[in-house]
């Protein structure tokens, strides 16, 4: 697979000005035109160039083994290797590749030409890192975090808003239309208890601001009662028939109950620096009926046993559009919301970062929406980006000592100490101001979070271990943001400006040590990276390459002296202002991973 970039438009300039080239493809396009103009006949044949190890030169076109087939099949019989001399000899005389040279049964492995390497790379510099051109604008809506009222905002709603939100931040950079979406559920029969004991507990609700202050408690009061109290039970119900009927009393009551959870989830939101448009269940009320009336129209509702429900081809267990009291579900205000979202907010693209406990849901509400006609998939994407479930160091479900789920705040709360001790453990109270301290503390912290959630696949069950999030070598965000600060203090210690630098290096910069060319050619891969990520939305591999620029980096650093200082008085002697435009650029790629995936980073750490 070449990374969706298939339907990406050509890499003209006017698609995102002053983008950064997308090398990949770059070289697909000219390997397209090379084989329209060795085999005219042969139509739609996809390209697919892929990076490749440093020892067989930087990219690698691999697709003469399957043109070779097509060909056979149309009365051509040439060998993969014929076709590949044939496409090599077509290929455009262009700016971008070097050498091309031809290895294995049909292999092309194509160089970069240096010049154009130094030259992308003092673009980067100057224009700084932009998002690729290439790319087809969008209106999306990612529908994430999502957690319920009056519950408990659990780990799984964590994950969701730091993947949701890794998500928007990408596609915005990509410069699409994005709409962050946080679905709560807002609405639905828990209220009718809900409501029930706010009659008990605060009778005059409706002319004042009940004083609920726990309202996990609450909900546990209420369920007991509703589970043990026919009266209550029956009470609860009422309550339900009155808020649905818009009675304005309860209506004040469901809103002030909710007003209390949404305090709750923006202290979450606040502490991760996370933006999001509430648009619960409850707006879509009289879209369910309406719905309801459309699906029945269509005549895909089947009754059972009181019920109506919608199968879709293929899957056995159907949607429950209405209960047997009338009443809607989740499924049915799933069904209102993809219509809704499709119909009247124009999306093209519509993300549903949900567990993967609910792909059965999603699969069902998709191929529900194409039956009934709202949904064409050649239209319109739609995705569930599922995530598999938080699990504790013992391996079981997350759970804190009392065994009970674990609030968000505490857990954020156990991340800013632990930040902490790490630091002070690694005496950086002793070299930064408490106001730098800080600033790390909660970098680290929130960074860790994010960090440890993003670089696993995300399909996988996740071991929250605060230990491994911390630890300051391999693949974790203390490791790179530590890294990060470094190469920026480079920079500092010399006393250079970005200015002097982006003047330095105006009329490019040579790459003469092959460490250098390898870092700057690793750079140059960011636009492509980040395009691959939309084609599943796996944000891991950013993280990947985020990891490898901070250990090519190393490599490049340990070999070539940026700053030479006299040996024996310390005083700087000569300044290679090339290899710091290489810092330079090294350190505002990495600071572009961070923030596509929601981290934070400090001068001084
Ligand atoms: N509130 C749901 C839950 O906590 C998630 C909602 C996800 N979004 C959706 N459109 N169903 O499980």
């Amino acid at each position: 697979d070449n990374g969706g970039q298939r339907s990406a438009k050509k890499c003209k300039p006017e698609s995102a000005p002053n983008g950064m080239v997308n090398i990949l493809l770059k070289l697909e396009e000219l390997f397209s035109l090379a084989i329209e103009q060795a085999f005219p006949n042969v139509k739609g044949f996809q390209v697919v160039v892929v990076p490749t190890t440093p020892n067989f030169g930087d990219y690698q076109f691999n697709g003469a083994m399957s043109l070779s087939k097509l060909l056979r099949t149309m009365g051509k019989s040439l060998n993969p290797r014929e076709v590949a001399s044939v496409i090599r000899e077509n290929v455009p005389s262009n700016s971008v590749t070097d050498t091309l040279e031809l290895a294995g049964p049909g292999y092309i492995n194509i160089k970069l030409k240096a010049s154009f390497v130094q030259e992308q790379l003092s673009l980067l510099l100057t224009r700084g890192v932009r998002p690729p051109c290439g790319v087809e604008k969008k209106r999306v809506i990612v529908d994430f975090s999502s957690p319920n009222i009056a519950k408990e905002m659990h780990v799984g709603h964590l994950r969701s808003t730091i993947i949701g939100d890794s998500i928007c931040k990408l596609l915005e950079f990509l410069g699409h239309d994005v709409v962050r979406m946080n679905h709560v559920g807002d609405w639905g029969t828990q209220f009718g208890m809900l409501l029930a004991h706010l009659e008990d507990r605060f009778p005059n609700f409706a002319e004042e601001t009940p004083p609920i202050g726990d309202l996990q408690s609450f909900y546990k009061e209420s369920k007991i009662r509703f589970d043990s109290d026919a009266d209550f039970k029956k009470r609860a119900y009422a309550c339900v028939v009155k808020l649905q009927s818009h009675d304005p009393v309860y209506i004040k009551g469901w809103q002030a109950i909710c007003d209390v959870s949404r305090r709750e989830f923006q202290k979450i939101y606040d502490r991760l620096d996370i933006k999001i448009k509430e648009r619960g269940e409850s707006f879509y009320q009289d879209l369910m009926k309406k719905t309801v009336a459309l699906l029945e129209e269509t005549g895909v509702l089947k009754e059972d046993d009181g019920r109506k429900v919608m199968f879709a081809p293929g899957i056995a267990v159907p949607l429950t559009i209405v209960k047997s009291d009338g009443g809607y579900t989740y499924d049915t205000s799933d069904m209102a919301a993809i219509r809704q979202r499709i119909h009247d907010e124009k999306a093209d693209w519509v993300i549903y970062v949900v567990d993967l406990g609910q792909a059965g849901h999603f699969e069902t509400i998709f191929a529900c929406a194409e039956v009934a006609g709202w949904l064409d998939r050649k239209k319109t994407r739609v995705e569930h980006v599922g995530f598999g479930v938080v699990l504790g160091e013992d391996k079981k479900k997350f759970k804190s000592r009392s065994s009970e789920t674990v609030r968000l705040v505490d857990l954020l709360d156990e991340g800013l100490r632990r930040a902490k001790e790490k630091l002070i453990e690694k005496e950086r109270d002793k070299v930064l101001t408490p106001e730098e301290l800080e600033s790390a503390q909660n970098a680290v912290a929130y960074g860790c979070v994010k960090y440890s959630d993003l670089a696993h696949n995300r399909n996988g069950d996740y071991v929250f271990s605060f230990d491994k999030m911390l630890e300051d070598k391999g693949n974790t965000a203390v490791y790179l943001l530590y890294a990060y600060t470094r190469i920026r203090s480079i920079a500092r210690t010399a006393n250079i400006t970005d200015e002097q630098i982006k003047k330095a290096v105006a009329d490019g910069i040579p790459l003469g040590h092959e460490k250098e060319m390898k870092l700057a050619k690793l750079l140059l891969r960011f636009p492509e990276t980040i395009v691959r990520l939309t084609v599943d939305l796996f944000l891991h591999p950013l993280c990947e390459y985020l990891y490898e620029v901070s250990t090519v980096f190393t490599e490049f650093y340990d070999v070539c002296y940026c700053v030479e200082k006299d040996r024996t008085t310390g005083q700087i002697v000569h300044i290679n202002m090339d290899r710091m435009a290489l810092c330079e650029a090294t350190a505002n790629v990495m600071a572009q991973c961070f923030s596509l995936l929601g981290l934070k980073t400090v001068q001084k750490m």
